[in-house]
């Protein structure tokens, strides 16, 4: 199974992909995961992506495509994965079809602004996993720690109120595109387009994309 995880920053893509990449034993990808270690590792790719990421803005297209025809030639791969917050233009999207990259499903992950900015004020963040927890919706069993490895939650840099607003922009201006090119690919039959609500706790929504994927 090949699928596309798409939605704003923090309609909760990064939460519902650890579940579905359980359920379906297939590795995420998460671009964002992947650029974030590559700024923890101080190298030229990091130093790079770092200022984009900070301002809300997309890192550029070819960077970004390297990356993720790296890692999906990878031997895990092989019986398929799930892309967390990736393709993010056109322009990627294209690169994957360029390269015959077949997907099986794009699921639409659908909240409202307000709702989104709630997410990610509240959102705290175990580096070195990605794993993200909520204060109010979804805290860790200690405050303040990651329960698998008892280390220090951050609070991401790019979740800072006047980033939030520009990462929601740059969504809409370059990502929304991304709705009506998947399901108009949908409509030739070539993949699955599912747009699932959100809205609920992260136990319903999970099972509502897993009804809906069956
Ligand atoms: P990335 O890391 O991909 O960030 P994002 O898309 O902005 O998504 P987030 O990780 O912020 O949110 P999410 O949807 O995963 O939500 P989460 O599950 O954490 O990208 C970061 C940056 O990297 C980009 O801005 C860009 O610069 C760059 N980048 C990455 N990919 C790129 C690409 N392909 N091209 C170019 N640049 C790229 O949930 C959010 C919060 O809500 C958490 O606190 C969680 O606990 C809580 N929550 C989740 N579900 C629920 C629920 N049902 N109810 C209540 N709370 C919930």
């Amino acid at each position: 199974m090949r699928i596309i995880l798409l939605g704003a920053p923090g309609v909760g893509k990064g939460t519902q992909a650890r579940l579905l990449c359980e359920h379906h034993r297939i590795p995420q990808i998460s671009t964002g995961d992947m650029l974030r270690e590559a700024v923890r590792d101080g190298g030229e790719l990091g130093r790079r992506a770092a200022g984009f990421m900070n301002r809300g803005e997309l890192v550029p297209d070819e960077v970004i495509v390297g990356l993720v025809s790296e890692r999906i030639a990878a031997d895990d791969c092989r019986r398929g994965f799930l892309f967390d917050g990736f393709p993010r233009t056109l322009a990627q999207a294209r690169a994957l079809e360029w390269k015959r990259v077949a997907i099986d499903a794009v699921v639409e992950i659908v909240v409202s602004d307000e709702e989104i900015i709630r997410r990610l004020g509240g959102r705290r963040t175990h580096p070195a996993s990605g794993r993200a927890y909520h204060i109010e919706y979804n805290p860790p069993k200690v405050e303040g720690v990651d329960d698998l490895t008892g280390e220090p939650l951050v609070q991401r840099d790019d979740d800072r109120p006047g980033v939030i607003a520009r990462r929601l922009e740059t969504y809409h201006e370059q990502t929304a595109p991304l709705v009506g090119h998947y399901r108009d690919i949908a409509d030739q039959g070539c993949l699955r387009y599912l747009a699932v609500d959100g809205a609920g706790d992260i136990r319903q929504v999970g099972q509502r994309i897993l009804e809906q994927l069956a």
